[in-house]
Order: C-alpha cells, then structure tokens, then sequence
C-alpha cells in the first residue's frame, strides 16, 4: 500500500464514520420530534374536547319532546350521541322539576339522591334485582337517553323486576326532568363515559 492509497482509505472511513454520526443524530432529532408532534396533537385533542359544543343534539332531543308532546305525538326517536364533552344536554330549571318528582316516587326505591340499595348486585330470591343506584355509580350509564326514557316509562315489570311504569303517571317531559334530576349526580367521567359510548 503507497502513501496516497493509506491517506484515500482513511480518509473514506472518517467520512463514513462522520456520516454514520450524522444519520444517528438526525434520526434522533426525528425521534424527538415526532414525539413533539404526538403531545401536541394530544394536547389538541383535549382542548377541543373542552371547546366543542356538543350538547346540540341532546337539546335537539329535548326539545322534539317538547314538541311532539305538544303534538301527542310522542315516539322515541333513535339517534346517534358521538359527542364528547362536560356540557350536559339538560337545563338547570329541570334538574329542579326533576328532582321534585323524584322525591315524590322514585325515592321509595332508589333512595335518596338516587343513591340506590346496596345490595343492588345481589338478585333477589324472588327474581330480579334490587333497585340500583341512579347516581352514576351502578350501570345507569350504560343505556343512552332513549333506552333511560323507555325504562321509565314503560317499567321493567315484564322482566320479572319491581320497576313500574310511569307513562300514565308521567308526560315524556317530566321523565326527561326525571333523567336530568339523577344525571347531575354524575361525575364529569361519567358523564362523559356515558356520551362516548352512545
Ligand atoms: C317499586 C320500586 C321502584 C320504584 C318506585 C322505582 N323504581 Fe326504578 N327500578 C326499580 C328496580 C328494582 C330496578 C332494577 C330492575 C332490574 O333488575 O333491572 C329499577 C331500575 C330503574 C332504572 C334502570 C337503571 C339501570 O341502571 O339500568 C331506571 C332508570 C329507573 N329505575 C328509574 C326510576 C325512576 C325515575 C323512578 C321514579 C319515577 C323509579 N325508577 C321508581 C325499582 C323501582
């Protein structure tokens, strides 16, 4: 090997190594900040969770009841509930009138603040359950709105349950009053819980 070949070869291996250097560090530099980029749209995500104004629908709900009740005309509509946020669908006046009807019937079984029986897992010799809490810590959140509405006002009897009916007691107004008197006992987890998966 001459002179110029020794200079040649260790020069190509500098160069290489130094390029070796370059790639890991901008591979790096590229790690970082994709990582960067996945906080920041997370941090987005949440954001808009707090900016969106979702309770559109739910007070589209409400008030086609109130319509249709007007009307005598009342089905319960199927509707899609993607939406994600604190905003609750009801007003205040309602967890009010909601409440005063609670404590009028509802509260014999479910309790106060719709705290429920604790035994309420525990079925009951002479079949069904025990009344379940209504205040977001039983499975309450697991039916949407309409399936909440029908329960109360067609009752759970047929189910083998003490769960009556309270369409000839109750106007479908009322027994969205109802709803939204146990709904402002959930927590915003809940709540929100409850919106995803409807
Ligand atoms: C005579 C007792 C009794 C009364 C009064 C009563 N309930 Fe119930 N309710 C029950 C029982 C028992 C269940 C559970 C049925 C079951 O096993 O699924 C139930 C279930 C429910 C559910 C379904 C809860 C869930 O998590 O699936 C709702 C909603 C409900 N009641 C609302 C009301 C409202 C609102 C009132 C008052 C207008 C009321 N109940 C009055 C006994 C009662």
């Amino acid at each position: 090997m001459n002179l110029k070949s020794i200079v040649t070869l260790s020069l190509l291996l500098s160069s290489s190594l130094f390029l070796s250097c370059v790639d890991s560090t901008t591979e790096i530099k590229e790690k970082i900040q994709e990582e960067r980029n996945t906080q920041i749209v997370e941090v987005n995500a949440e954001a808009n969770i707090q900016e969106t104004e979702p309770k559109t629908e739910f007070k589209q709900y409400n008030s086609t009841i109130a319509a249709q009740e007007e009307a005598e005309i009342f089905i319960v509509p199927q509707h899609n509930l993607k939406t994600q946020s604190t905003n609750r669908w009801y007003e205040l006046d309602q967890i009010e009138k909601g409440k005063k009807l609670y404590d009028q019937t509802c509260i014999a079984c479910h309790l106060q603040n719709a705290e429920g029986t604790e035994n309420w897992q525990d079925s009951l010799d002479e079949g069904g359950y025990p009344p379940p809490p209504l205040n977001g810590s039983a499975h309450t959140w697991h039916h949407p709105l309409a399936q909440l509405h029908e329960v109360i006002k067609y009752g759970l009897i047929e189910y083998g349950t003490t769960m009556p009916a309270w369409g000839s007691v109750y106007t479908d107004k009322q027994i969205l009053d109802l709803i939204a008197s146990f709904q402002s006992y959930w927590d915003d987890e809940t709540y929100n819980d409850w919106i995803k998966r409807h």
